[in-house]
C-alpha cells in the first residue's frame, strides 16, 4: 500500500510523535487487501490516516480535542474558509492584544472546546508542544510571537485544512474518542491495525500517560488480534534501549531506523531517537515478510527471526 498523494503532507494538527515524514514508509509496510478497516487507535494528528486514505476507518484517541477537530471537519461545522476568517480576526487581536488574546483563547478553549480554538493555540503555543494538565486542561504558553499568524501562515494552515477536509470526503472515517482497550475489542479479521502509542516516560501528560504494563498490555492485545498489525515504537536513543519491546515482540520483525523530532523545547526532546515498527501478521508472524527494505534507508536496520 502507498500513500495516496506521494510526498506525504502535514495534518493541521500537531501532536507529539507527528508521523508524517514516516507515513510512506509506514504505508510501505501495510499489507492489506483494504476489505475491512483501518484501525488506528492512536490517531494523535492523524497524519498516518490522511496520507494513507482507506476507504473505510475506525480513527480513535482518547484525546476529546482531537476527535472533535476531526468531527467537526468532517461534518463541514469547519472549514477552510472558516478557519482563514477566524484566523484573520484572532491573529490580528493577537497581533495588537499580545500575549493575553493567546491566553483568553486557551481560557475559552478548556471551557468550550471549540475546535477553532483548539486549533488557534495549537498553532500559537509554545514550541507546537501541545500539553494538557491533570484536569485535562490545555495549559502550554504562549509561543511570544504576536505576529504569529501572518497570510502566509494562515494560508499555509486553510490549506492544511482542505487538504484533510478532502481526504475524508467520500471516505467511511468513524472518528471515536475511545481509550484503545475499546477500539482494539472491536477489530475483525479484514481490518488492519495501525497502532501508534504514545512513548513511555516522555512527553506524560494528562492524554499521554504511558507506562511499561500499558506497553505490555497492547502488546498481547496486538499479538492476540485477528488481523495484521502495525506497530510504531520507541526502541532507543543513546542512553538507553528498548529491551522490552524486544521481549514483548520476540518472534516479530522489527525494522528500525533514526528519526528527530522537532517538537520540544529541551535539549534531550531534540536528540536522534531509534524508531521502531513492529511487523505483525496475526498469528502467522514468521511466514509473511515480503518487504524489501534495501536501498530505501541505509540507515534502517532490521530486528527479527534470523
Ligand atoms: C504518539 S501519539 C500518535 C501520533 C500519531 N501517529 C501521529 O502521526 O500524529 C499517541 C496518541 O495516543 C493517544 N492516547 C494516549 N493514551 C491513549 C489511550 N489510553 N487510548 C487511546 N489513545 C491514547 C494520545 O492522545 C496521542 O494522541
Amino acid at each position: 500500500m502507498h500513500c495516496a498523494a506521494g510526498k506525504p503532507k502535514a495534518p493541521p494538527i500537531k501532536t507529539q510523535g507527528i508521523k508524517t515524514k514516516l507515513a510512506p514508509f509506514i504505508a510501505s509496510r501495510v499489507e492489506w487487501d483494504r476489505r475491512g478497516r483501518w484501525v488506528e487507535p492512536f490517531l494523535g494528528s492523524g497524519a498516518v490516516l490522511l496520507n494513507v486514505r482507506p476507504p473505510r476507518a475506525l480513527a480513535a484517541d482518547s484525546c476529546a480535542p482531537i476527535i472533535n477537530f476531526y468531527r467537526a471537519l468532517q461534518s463541514g461545522q469547519i472549514t477552510a474558509a472558516r478557519v482563514e476568517t477566524f484566523l484573520q480576526r484572532e491573529g490580528e487581536r493577537l497581533q495588537t492584544e499580545g500575549a493575553s488574546r493567546y491566553y483568553a483563547i486557551r481560557e475559552r478553549f478548556n471551557d468550550t472546546g471549540n475546535p477553532l480554538d483548539f486549533l488557534f493555540v495549537s498553532r500559537a503555543c509554545f514550541n507546537g508542544l501541545m500539553r494538557f494538565n491533570r484536569k485535562g486542561r490545555f495549559n502550554t504558553p504562549f509561543c511570544k510571537k504576536p505576529e504569529r499568524f501572518r497570510p502566509a501562515y494562515i494560508t499555509k494552515i486553510c490549506n492544511q485544512v482542505q487538504w484533510a477536509s478532502d481526504a475524508m470526503r467520500g471516505r467511511d472515517w468513524e472518528f471515536a474518542r475511545v481509550d484503545w482497550r475499546e477500539t482494539l475489542a472491536g477489530v475483525g479479521e479484514e481490518d488492519f491495525i495501525y497502532a501508534d502509542p504514545p512513548y513511555a516516560g516522555r512527553h506524560a501528560d494528562y492524554y499521554n500517560a504511558w507506562g511499561e504494563t500499558d506497553g505490555l498490555e497492547l502488546a498481547q492485545a496486538l499479538k492476540g488480534a485477528p488481523c495484521r498489525f502495525l506497530c510504531s515504537t520507541w526502541m532507543g536513543n543513546r542512553f538507553r534501549r528498548n529491551e522490552r519491546l524486544l521481549e514483548w515482540f520476540a518472534g516479530y520483525r522489527i525494522e528500525t531506523f533514526e528519526h528527530y523530532y522537532h517538537l520540544g523545547a529541551t535539549e534531550s526532546l531534540r536528540h536522534a531517537m531509534q524508531e521502531g515498527l513492529v511487523i505483525g501478521f496475526g498469528n502467522d508472524c514468521s511466514s509473511a515478510w515480503v518487504g524489501n527494505p534495501k536501498g530505501q534507508d541505509k540507515r534502517r536496520r532490521e530486528f527479527g527471526p534470523s
